[in-house]
């Protein structure tokens, strides 16, 4: 399996602090946040990776993370000319992919989680990931019957139909680029996940599964900080284990 991280955007609700340089770049305790969602995808078995950034700061990540040899993997580069939305990525990443599937995290998605055995065991279709949440409205969200089958997954509804949001790890098979291909805008102008994601479900192709540890969208101000917090506290337990 090839894995994607998608980095671009503009990141406007962190500005100040994104004026100068891209979101996924900002430190999270002792690293830049792009560091977090790569170890995911490494930890899950994944070393092939596409990196998809913005034109502006585009020369700061290939600096930073370089070939990949640092990390053990190996580091391709694409460049998101416009902000098209998360769907965008199936399709910039179309020759990458190949004949392959693919994990496509989000570059701003903080996980402390193994996602080995799911990657292993992973044949076809979609597996997606949810995590019970307070505000759901800001996510993608799933709805579920009494037996855990998804009933609908609605991008950022007004009234959530449950508290589970759809988090930034999606793993698909090779048909993504070619579902991604079939989305129109939504109203906001981008081509959303979701609407790649509900071809999976109506052709009952989809699985669920559900994060256990923390994970946070590290896109606003309060996310970030309590990412770093989480992060600086992680580290200290670990450093007094091996003390
Ligand atoms: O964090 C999980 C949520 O991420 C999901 O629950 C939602 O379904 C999904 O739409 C997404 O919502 P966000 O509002 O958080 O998406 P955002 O616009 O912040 O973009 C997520 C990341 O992807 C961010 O690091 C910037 C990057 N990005 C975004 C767009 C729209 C790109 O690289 N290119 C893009 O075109």
């Amino acid at each position: 399996m090839k894995g994607i991280v998608l980095a671009g955007g503009r990141a406007t609700r962190l500005r100040p602090l994104t004026k100068i340089t891209s979101k996924q770049l900002l430190p999270v305790y002792n690293k830049p946040m792009i560091f977090y969602p790569i170890e995911t995808l490494i930890k899950a078995g994944i070393k092939d990776i596409l990196i998809i950034i913005a034109p502006e700061y585009s020369g700061h990540f290939l600096n930073l993370l370089g070939s990949g040899k640092d990390f053990g993997a190996k580091f391709t580069y694409e460049i998101q000319e416009e902000p098209r939305g998360l769907a965008d990525a199936f399709i910039v990443g179309e020759n990458f992919i190949g004949n392959d599937s693919v994990a496509m995290i989000l570059g701003d998605n903080i996980f402390d989680e193994d996602f080995s055995q799911i990657v292993a065991n992973f044949k076809s279709g979609a597996t997606v990931f949810a995590k019970e949440v307070s505000d759901p409205q800001r996510y993608g969200v799933i709805e579920f019957d009494e037996n855990q089958n998804v009933l609908s997954i609605a991008e950022k509804p007004e009234q959530p139909k449950s508290n589970f949001a759809m988090v930034g790890l999606y793993v698909c098979d090779n048909k993504v680029s070619s579902l991604a291909r079939n989305v129109q805008p939504s109203a906001r102008g981008e081509i959303e996940i979701t609407d790649v994601i509900n071809q999976y479900k109506d052709k009952n192709e989809l699985r669920v599964e559900f994060v256990k540890n923390i994970w946070e969208d590290a896109g606003t101000f309060d996310s970030l900080l309590r990412v770093n917090n989480y992060m600086a506290e992680k580290a200290k337990k670990e450093s007094e284990k091996n003390e």
